[in-house]
């Protein structure tokens, strides 16, 4: 197959009627809804990349020897489509999730999907089920492109057979809180990736391997898992689905840096841009766990947050690390992190210019 392909469309009429959609809309949750259509390619060692279509949204059959059952080759893009404020809609950087989906196929020995192929997949998607996506302010349309190995065999080698789908919910925050700020349980006994693993790559066998920690720090009733380094247990890492940032004093920020371990976020790549149109000081430096309790302690360190395409921008006000706890700033929500949350919001909205040329109206 080529860069691009044919889809084949079979358009259905929804089993939703507009005025339940509509309800559905008002307050969907996160990734409990799902509309009509789902685009498929698949991809075969002879073919290539064919038979691309746009269908109703359906199960997928599956023998129980399919290989991704037995060894997870299977990796995953989180990305949104906005409404804007005109009524109309808007992708963000939906080139740069298509990027990150290559290198993900590429660290789990699968075939990359062409970029144009995978941005017309989503695209496709997005024009056939449009009505989905919701006006309110923190509603969006999340679209999950998935691809996984679809050979039906138990050998441990890289599957010749791969299917590409994508599929759409609309969502509404992450976070039940609203506007509240999270709290994070430290894991002191779990890690999430470990040098030369596949912590950069966004596959399912990460949060696979993340779901006990979470679990834990959920029981001891915080909102996320913070993992610290798999070599040392010492250095900040991610959450269990975002990044985070930590902002100073002296008005500066930092994050942890992109060394292998840690997911490259596109609203981490994109806050640090908003905060250099700030004129902020930014670091991508490693920070330690001692260091962050010291900080806040001290007040050094006046805000924290989190940051993913999921969660958009949300404050951290308490840690949970050993059976003790601290709480940065005010433990409510921080000042430059609702400000760096705004700048990005009204740029995904069509609410204020676009100086980075992320938004593409569809
Ligand atoms: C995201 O799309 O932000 C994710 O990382 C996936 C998950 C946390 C919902």
């Amino acid at each position: 197959g080529g860069d691009t392909l044919e889809f084949r469309t079979e358009a259905h009429a929804s089993p939703v009627s507009a005025a339940d959609r509509d309800v559905l809309l008002v307050d969907p949750g996160f990734g409990k809804v799902f509309t009509d259509h789902m685009a498929v390619v698949r991809f075969s060692r002879e073919k290539g990349w064919h038979d691309a279509q746009i269908t109703a949204r359906a199960p997928i059959p599956m023998d129980p020897a399919t290989a991704v059952l037995h060894y997870a080759q299977e990796i995953f893009e989180g990305m949104k489509a906005y409404r804007l404020a005109d009524g109309g809609a808007a992708l963000f950087r939906a080139d740069a999730n298509a990027r990150r989906f290559a290198q993900s196929a590429e660290r789990m020995a699968m075939p990359p999907v062409p970029e144009a192929l995978f941005l017309d997949s989503v695209r496709k998607l997005v024009a056939i089920d449009r009505d989905w996506i919701p006006h309110g302010e923190g509603g969006a349309l999340y679209l999950r492109p998935f691809m996984f190995a679809s050979e039906v065999f138990l050998g441990v080698r890289p599957s010749n057979e791969y299917l590409f789908i994508v599929i759409a919910s609309p969502v509404g925050a992450y976070f039940k809180g609203g506007a509240k700020a999270i709290s994070l349980g430290v894991s002191r006994h779990y890690t999430r990736a470990a040098p030369g693993g596949t912590g950069a790559a966004k596959c399912g066998g990460n949060y696979a391997s993340s779901l006990i920690a979470q679990a834990e720090a959920v029981r001891q009733g915080c909102d996320q898992v913070v993992f610290l380094d798999a070599a040392e247990h010492r250095w900040v890492e991610e959450l269990g689905g975002m990044n985070t940032f930590f902002v100073f004093d002296d008005g500066s920020i930092s994050t942890p840096p992109l060394e292998g371990t840690i997911l490259p976020g596109i609203t981490r790549e994109s806050i640090i841009k908003l905060a250099h149109d700030e004129g902020l000081t930014v670091r991508e430096e490693r920070y330690s766990i001692d260091q962050w309790r010291a900080d806040a302690t001290s007040g050094r360190l006046t805000e924290a947050f989190a940051c993913g395409t999921a969660a958009v921008v949300t404050s951290i006000g308490v840690v949970q690390d050993e059976g003790q706890s601290f709480t940065i700033g005010s433990g409510g929500p921080g000042q430059l992190t609702e400000k760096l949350r705004a700048r990005l919001v009204d740029i995904q909205r069509g609410l204020a210019p676009d100086p980075h040329n992320w938004v593409e109206r569809l």
